[in-house]
């Protein structure tokens, strides 16, 4: 899709279809109320008819409108004017995407963004809307033998401002809000993709393809014999009982020319995560495909920042691998030595993206990183914890932490911090080894970053757990791109 951005009337603009928002009850928006009277009163007598309430959702495509000059207007229901938040403006969006998808019109122009969406301003509800309208229009058949694309799909989209004086900071907006479309596509695709295609190689491989396409990213792949040599007894544990080989994904973004300490992201890949000998039990188990999606956040993070261009040093790090049974692998009471040195016993070999992740983030120390955050699918206590709306963060530097609830408040895609209180170390004493993987039911999130915690010491680190964020289940059963704005978002605010 491409999008613009454009100030002017809505009943001057020559276009295949004008999108005007409705309030409830037939509360005419600055410009539908332009067109209205411009049409001699015609939106108001089709409301009198009852034809459009306004309710949030709602939508009605009209045509021949008198003395305009698109082909179409389209009115969006918007709600309540004074609930108008977040949450509704992007349902509104959704609704126009998907009228304009079901109608013949290949362009349109957009007056949504004009709409007061409760402390944001028109930069915001450009990106956002730009955001929205990409992730409505998302598809994921490429294993369907049949698609569903229309015969005229919408090809352009331009996005109203106030003034001339918006268009510049208006047209950045658009620019930044496709670039996180983009990347949460991507994260979305992985996510997405079964455990047989997407594989610690199938990983691999879209890291090297990606350093192909941009000559700004250079990637690096590691192996077992490498992992071997590391001493990453951790990711390696792991990885023993499955005929898939393990791979650590190590791309390298530079936007400055400067050694600037680039930031990092370190991804949890686990492309399935069946528990292991500790195995899980059969229903929903293959929702456990999604157990890579911290790792797809940091592939669709990265491809953000190569089409922002932005002027920082990133390095993102992805422990890909597969956790299965078999005779070769794990087992309860096996102890571990990690590349840190420090001792590890597995209790429990369900708890293993903690095992793959620790060795990576041993590995990033290497890079001397102005900050490390770690992403990932982590704990089925992090949903009980905070369901599906926000990500935990849990971190030992403070203002890395409210940094990265700053831009989650930002783009809308909110963490929320847990405490990642000392007196919870306890739970991983061990009697054999230098700490247990496994903490008991309670704070199990929180248990899970302390484990983390020990190989961070010398990191500005934050962890996100994204199990409750990453992908939704049921009949809308898909990965979501979550976190790929949140981050985006903090690396934009570091330039
Ligand atoms: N990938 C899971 C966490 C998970 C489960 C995310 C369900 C989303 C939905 C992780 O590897 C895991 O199995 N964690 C265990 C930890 C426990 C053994 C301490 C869990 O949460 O049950
Ligand atoms: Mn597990
Ligand atoms: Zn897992």
């Amino acid at each position: 899709m491409e999008y613009s951005v454009k100030s002017g009337n809505p009943e001057k603009q020559r276009s295949a279809c004008v999108v005007v928002g409705v309030f409830e009850s037939r509360r005419l928006s600055s410009a539908a109320a332009r067109i209205d009277e411009a049409s001699g009163g015609f939106l108001t007598q089709l409301g009198r008819r009852g034809d459009m309430e306004g309710r949030l959702g709602q939508t009605l495509m009209l045509t021949n409108v008198p003395d305009t000059l698109c082909d179409r207007v389209l009115l969006v229901g918007c709600g309540r004017e004074r609930e108008f938040d977040d949450g509704a403006y992007r349902q509104a969006v959704a609704a126009m995407t998907n009228a304009l998808h079901d109608s013949g019109a290949v362009e349109a122009v957009s007056y949504l963004p004009d709409l007061p969406v409760k402390a944001r301003d028109n930069i915001w509800r450009v990106r956002e809307a730009v955001q929205t309208v990409d992730s409505t229009l998302y598809r994921f058949d490429r294993l369907k033998s049949r698609k569903d694309t229309p015969r005229r799909p919408l090809r352009k989209l331009t996005l109203s401002v106030p003034s001339r004086r918006d268009l510049a900071p208006g047209e950045r907006a658009a620019r930044e809000g496709h670039a996180i479309a983009q990347g949460m596509g991507v994260a979305r695709d992985l996510g997405n993709l079964p455990g047989n295609i997407c594989t610690p190689t199938y990983l691999a491989d879209q890291a090297r393809e990606l350093a192909e396409q941009y000559e700004r990213l250079e990637v690096d792949i590691l192996g077992p014999g490498e992992m071997e040599e590391l001493g990453m007894g951790a990711l390696l544990s792991v990885a023993r009982g499955s005929r898939q080989e393990p791979r650590l994904i190590v791309m390298r973004y530079r936007g400055t020319d400067s050694d600037a300490r680039p930031y990092a992201l370190v991804g949890k890949g686990v492309t399935f995560d069946s528990g292991g000998i500790s195995i899980k039990p059969a229903a929903a188990m293959d929702e456990m495909k999604f157990d890579m999606c911290g790792a797809a956040s940091v592939f669709g993070t990265v491809k953000s920042v190569l089409e922002l261009e932005l002027p920082i040093n990133v390095v993102g790090v992805v422990a890909a691998t597969e956790n299965m049974p078999d005779g070769n692998a794990s087992k309860p009471g096996d102890i571990v030595t990690t590349a840190s040195g420090q001792t590890v016993e597995i209790l429990n070999t369900d708890a293993e993206g903690r095992l793959a992740l620790c060795d990576a983030l041993t590995y990033t120390e290497r890079f001397n990183p102005e900050t490390v955050i770690d992403i990932a699918t982590l704990t089925g206590a992090c949903i009980i914890a905070l369901g599906h709306e926000a990500h935990a963060v849990l971190g030992n530097h403070h203002s890395l932490v409210s940094e990265l609830m700053h831009a989650g408040r930002a783009t809308a895609d909110r963490c929320w911090e847990l405490p990642l209180w000392d007196e919870y170390q306890e739970a991983l004493n061990s009697n054999f080894a230098d700490m247990a993987n496994v903490g008991g039911r309670p704070a199990g999130t929180i248990t899970a970053a302390c484990f983390l915690s020990r190989f961070t010491k010398k990191q500005r680190w934050a962890h996100l757990d994204i199990a409750g964020t990453a992908w939704k289940s049921g009949d809308q059963k898909g990965a979501t791109g979550r976190p790929v704005p949140l981050l985006t978002q903090y690396l934009i605010d570091r330039t």
